[in-house]
């Protein structure tokens, strides 16, 4: 039985000039991850029952647990003192503390605290999605902007964790994907997988068909050849669409498979914010030996030019997203252009 934190520490020694901050960084990160899991299990009983702490009991009006989720992180990296400036889904700057303490930080965190919000109140499986960079300003001041306009190859960690039917763990620091299933009667996230591998093909499209008439003709022309028996299985392939980015990846990684946010023509960026969601489920896919594109270029190479910029995502198992790509480049060229 491994924990995640014996876990980092034993893959920092296998780098001699490790300080220590990241995996300082990546412990807060649990620490925050196990804080939101409490709350998460709590909701229902807190909505029905009026739990101690969830409603009035200190004068305060019940909050979202997206907003609770994003207080806790930023509570964590505050406190560590390894994060100099942070980028949030729910906060339209920049956060940075100007506290002499985070001022020395090396890293920058980007974020989603709370992927998957239309499922919080109906007992489905939510997220947090997390990226993290070197910082490129100077060490002694708060980050900045441009300390996140970088690309994803740029980046030092990245993960997420799923409130599931477990809580999970999921991170990469560039050497492999490894997951941890927390263990709440210990408190403890414990190693449940080393080295993840995505399956090269699958037979799971995870896509938001209603939005269909807006497609490119390109996911269309690819949703249709999921629709078509393929040999390998003499029958179509299948749709899973939880809702939840990191809930849909997280099938995909197991089982093989593709998550598809497209743009369309009213939205050609589509739905997703690069920063907090496309990149860092990008290096996740190809840490595991899978593929992540905006339907014409690798979401790796792409520089953000502001940090809630959008994106559209390909995403998953690598056969997979190269055939919607062809598709893409054979029937919507025209959204190429869209950078
Ligand atoms: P968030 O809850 O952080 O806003 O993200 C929701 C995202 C993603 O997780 C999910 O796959 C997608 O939006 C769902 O969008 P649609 O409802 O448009 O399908
Ligand atoms: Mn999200
Ligand atoms: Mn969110």
């Amino acid at each position: 039985m491994k924990t995640l934190i014996e876990f980092i520490h034993e893959r920092q020694e296998a780098f001699p000039g490790a300080t220590g901050e990241l995996s300082r960084l990546l412990n807060d990160i649990g620490i925050a991850a196990k804080i939101v899991n409490r709350d998460i299990n709590r909701a229902g009983l807190a909505n029905i029952l009026g739990l101690e702490g969830s409603t009035n009991v200190q004068g305060e009006e019940q909050k979202k647990l997206d907003v609770f989720a994003n207080e806790h992180f930023i509570k964590a990296l505050r406190n560590g003192g390894q994060c100099c400036a942070i980028v949030s889904e729910e906060n339209e700057e920049l956060i940075t503390f100007d506290s002499e303490l985070s001022n020395k930080g090396r890293y920058v965190v980007a974020m989603d605290p709370l992927d998957g919000s239309s499922n919080i109140d109906v007992n489905v499986s939510i997220g947090t999605i997390f990226a993290i960079w070197r910082r490129t300003s100077p060490v002694g001041k708060p980050g900045t902007k441009e300390d996140f306009i970088q690309p994803g190859s740029k980046m030092v960690a990245a993960g997420y964790v799923i409130y599931g039917s477990s809580t999970m763990l999921v991170y990469s620091t560039g050497a492999g994907v490894h997951a941890f299933t927390y263990d709440p009667t210990v408190g403890l996230f414990i190693l449940s997988e080393e080295s993840m591998r995505i399956p090269d093909g699958g037979n799971i499209y995870s896509v938001n068909e209603a939005n269909y008439i807006y497609f490119p003709e390109g996911v269309k022309e690819y949703i249709r050849y999921c629709q078509e028996d393929h040999p390998e299985t003499s029958r179509p392939y299948t749709t899973r669409y939880i809702g939840s980015l990191v809930a849909d990846f997280h099938r995909n990684l197991i089982r093989g498979g593709i998550y598809l946010y497209p743009g369309t023509k009213k939205n050609r960026q589509g739905k997703l914010r690069l920063l907090y969601e496309c990149i860092p489920i990008a290096f996740l896919a190809e840490q595991a030996g899978g593929k992540a594109s905006d339907g014409f270029r690798r979401i790796l190479d792409i520089r953000p030019g502001t940090i809630h910029q959008r994106s559209p995502l390909f995403v998953g198992s690598s056969h997979m997203v190269e055939k919607a790509e062809y598709f893409m480049r054979y029937y919507s060229r025209d959204f190429e252009t869209n950078a």
